[in-house]
């Protein structure tokens, strides 16, 4: 079995590739270790950047996005109660578009089904080889049968705990982190969300989010601490908890239902360096993690595989190698300026200090002077909506 270019993990990242490879007529195998269904099933991510809506037009999957997804011109902040809008579409020109990762993955299996090439599911112990020379291999095993695929190159788009980055030799590269002493708790429920807008609250009691999937369905976070198990949680008290962070301007609008889904995820940020190590090239949460609050992860997922689709288009339609020896630089260059603004939001906005403390003084600084300036809201929305590939 061989084919140009082989992918592991049918993320957004992994597909997304497939997919743009496909238009310029560059074939690849996916392989993922999970069902189809399970990968459609997981909730995650909800907003999408302009540059990622524009790539995912690129890729020829955007018709029910365009149709279901919901574009917001700007977010509310809520801090102890005082509610402030950033006009993204007037301080950047940009929007964003409000569209559930799980619908993201929904649309382009199927594309890729409908006659790219296949998606080989449940494919166990997958093994990267020979990644210096000219003909790296993929192993992997089908219903106990082993497997060899060989590839012109791999790229590794399996997630943070794939097994693509760990095929890297520990010399040969680099890992950039830090953690933060809370999770998020989320809850998704079919009920119409309690404004037009998303509002990222921050609050005694701890930060909150509120955004949603549709007009008729809301999904919700809170911020939680990392010993504290899902079980504590009835629907109720999540409720309750939201109501309070939220405040008496907002309290009466959310409208309770019963948890679809709820999950508590723990807040990182994480940088692998280099981007890429031989013939393999890391895309997604197999190089970095970016804690939620900036909703950026599956954005940046997106963003490396413009740079890696067009490096890739470079070398096999134009036989120029010079985009994919730069790949891993041009990448992260823009993945540091995500992680330098979701661990901004995230500091800003959550409770982690007393509240007499010179910290929180200097947090309470930061958003009145985003509440008020003009040129910080513009720092905002330019990041937000996302910076330009
Ligand atoms: P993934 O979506 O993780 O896809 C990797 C794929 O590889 C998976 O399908 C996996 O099953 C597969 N895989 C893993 N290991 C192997 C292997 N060894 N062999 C073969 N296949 C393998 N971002 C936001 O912006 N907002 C959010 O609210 C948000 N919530 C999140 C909640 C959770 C629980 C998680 C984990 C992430 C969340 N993110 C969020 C981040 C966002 O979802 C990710 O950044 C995005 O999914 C990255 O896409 P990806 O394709 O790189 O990786
Ligand atoms: C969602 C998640 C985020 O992390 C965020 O910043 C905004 C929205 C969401 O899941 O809808």
């Amino acid at each position: 079995q061989r084919t140009q270019v082989g992918i592991v993990g049918a993320g957004p990242a992994g597909l997304l590739l497939a997919r743009l490879l496909k238009t310029y007529g560059i074939d690849s195998v996916i392989l993922e270790a999970r069902s189809r269904a399970y990968v459609e099933a997981r909730v995650r991510a909800g907003v999408l950047e302009q540059g990622t809506v524009g790539l995912l037009e690129q890729a020829g999957v955007a018709e029910r996005l365009h149709r279901e997804g919901l574009v917001h011109e700007g977010v509310e902040l809520a801090v102890d109660g005082r509610r402030f809008r950033i006009d993204l579409a007037g301080l950047s020109g940009k929007a964003v578009t409000v569209y559930g990762q799980s619908e993201v993955t929904r649309d382009l299996i199927a594309a890729r089904l409908a006659g790219d090439g296949p998606i080989v599911w449940e494919a166990a112990d997958v093994e990267l080889h020979d990644l210096e020379s000219d003909r790296p291999r993929l192993r992997y095993s089908l219903d106990g049968v082993e497997h060899e695929l060989a590839c012109d190159f791999i790229a590794g788009c399996d997630g943070f705990h794939g097994a693509s980055r760990a095929s890297i030799p520990p010399a040969a590269g680099r890992s950039f982190e830090r953690a933060y002493p809370f999770g998020w708790l989320g809850i998704l429920a079919d009920v119409p969300p309690c404004s037009d807008e998303l509002i990222y609250a921050s609050h005694p009691r701890g930060f909150a989010l509120a955004s949603m999937r549709s007009r008729t369905r809301s999904r919700y976070y809170i911020q939680c601490s990392l010993d504290e198990k899902i079980e504590e949680w009835p629907d109720d008290r999540i409720w309750d908890e939201l109501k309070k962070r939220f405040g008496p301007e907002v309290a009466p609008h959310i409208t309770t239902g019963p948890a679809l889904e709820k999950s508590i995820t723990a807040l990182h940020s994480f940088v692998f360096l280099p981007m890429q190590h031989g013939r393999l090239f890391l895309a997604g949460d197999a190089a970095h993690i970016v804690p939620p609050t900036g909703a950026k992860g599956l954005n940046l997922a997106a963003s490396d595989i413009h740079y890696l689709s067009r490096a890739l288009e470079a070398h096999y339609r134009r036989n120029d190698p010079t985009l994919l020896a730069a790949y891993g630089e041009t990448a992260a260059a823009r993945v540091w300026k995500a992680e330098r603004f979701s661990w901004w939001l995230t500091l800003a906005m959550h409770k982690l200090h007393p509240e007499h403390s010179f910290e929180a003084g200097m947090q309470r600084a930061e958003i009145d002077y985003l509440a008020s300036s003009r040129a910080a809201q513009t720092v905002f929305a330019e990041n937000y909506v996302g910076l330009p590939f």
